[in-house]
């Protein structure tokens, strides 16, 4: 009887399962690197992502990534990193401005410079204890007051105090990052212009500039009538032109500039009750002291705030004009009168000029 015998087993398997399949891996590498015959396989493997010298390995030491490249933001040693200790803001760097270490924090005297439209007056500024440290000396601020002419009165105020360090200064402009942005009673090719740097090379040594009336408000809330106050102050500057410093719980709001409220006839408050304007338009000081009261409650009712500090040359005639002043929250004189704006930039110079 015929006997039907099945084939082995082995003739059953079809033949393209019989070659050995390539692996996931040789399939993507033919893929992703195909390459003539003969070629050599370093150029493959330069694309593996595993291969320690493709660029894109996290491990490869030039790979931005990796956290021992020095320029890895994280890399302790990038000189970027906050952490660097010879970056200068790292809080530990004795040159770092907040560092209690740093020889400027610790310098008890620096000079300050307040820049105005009608004089730049400068002091050597006791910082331990928030006075002028001798005699104050002032030059007429030259008309018209261009970074060039301006710059000469500077340099000869610093000349006077024969000073090397770096000098404060009180700028009758927005500043920010030493820098002029604008410029009501001042040249208007002072907009753009680095005063820190203009001002640097016309007299040879470092300049930290402010504005003028952040810098006063800055030493009355550090030594004089607003010490300790936690609400919200406001010091305004009455002078040539109106200049402000808003504080809440002793921090600055910088570059505030309510001076230029727009407010009547289309002009900035400052052309109406600044002490220029009562020069200007020769009005009695009680009729100032009216308007200059109108913009106090204009203020008032905007912001709420809890003390206003005036100082600028108008402070000193306080108590003739006080019983004209009648915002809810409480209204005192500056206590370091005219010398605010000198004691304020020093400080801020103290605070803010790194010791580079
Ligand atoms: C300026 C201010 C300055 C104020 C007092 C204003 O005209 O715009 O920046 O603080 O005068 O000098």
């Amino acid at each position: 009887m015929a006997y039907r015998r099945s084939p082995p087993k082995t003739d059953r398997i079809p033949e393209r399962y019989s070659k050995r399949r390539p692996t996931i891996r040789q399939t993507w590498e033919k893929y992703i690197n195909f390459q003539p015959k003969f070629s050599n396989r370093t150029t493959s493997v330069s694309v593996d992502p595993l291969n320690p010298l493709n660029p894109l390995n996290p491990l490869n030491p030039l790979n931005p990534l990796n956290p021992l490249n020095p320029l890895n933001p994280l890399n302790p040693l990038n000189p970027l990193n906050p952490l660097n200790p010879l970056n200068p803001l790292n809080p530990l760097n004795p040159l770092n401005p907040l560092n209690p270490l740093n020889p400027l924090k610790s310098m008890q005297t620096i000079l300050g410079i307040d820049v105005g439209a009608s004089g730049v007056k400068g002091a050597l500024v006791d910082l331990q204890h928030g006075k002028l440290h001798g005699e104050r000396f002032r030059v007429p601020t030259p008309q018209p007051a261009t970074p060039a002419a301006l710059s000469s009165a500077f340099a000869e105020v610093v000349a006077f105090f024969n000073y090397k360090n770096v000098v404060g200064c009180g700028f009758p402009a927005i500043v920010k990052n030493g820098v002029a942005q604008s410029a009501a009673n001042i040249d208007k090719q002072w907009i753009g212009t680095n005063i820190e740097e203009t001002f640097g090379h016309a007299c040879g040594v470092r300049v930290c500039a402010t504005n003028d009336a952040d810098a006063a408000g800055i030493a009355e809330m550090r030594f004089g009538a607003g010490k300790g106050e936690q609400g919200l102050v406001f010091l305004i500057t009455i002078g040539t032109g109106l200049g402000t410093a808003l504080f809440y719980k002793g921090m600055l709001v910088p570059n505030t500039e309510l001076g230029h409220l727009i407010w009547k006839n289309n002009k900035p408050a400052e052309a109406h009750c600044s002490s220029g304007a009562r020069e200007r338009l020769k009005i009695s000081r009680t009729d100032w002291a009216k308007r200059f009261n109108a913009y106090l409650l204009h203020l008032e009712r905007l912001f709420s705030p809890d003390l206003f500090i005036l100082g600028g040359g108008e402070s000193k005639y306080f108590d003739s004009y006080k019983t004209l002043l009648t915002p809810q929250a409480r209204v005192v004189p500056a206590q370091l009168l005219n010398n605010a704006g000198i004691i304020g930039a020093a400080a801020f110079a103290a605070e803010n000029a790194s010791a580079l």
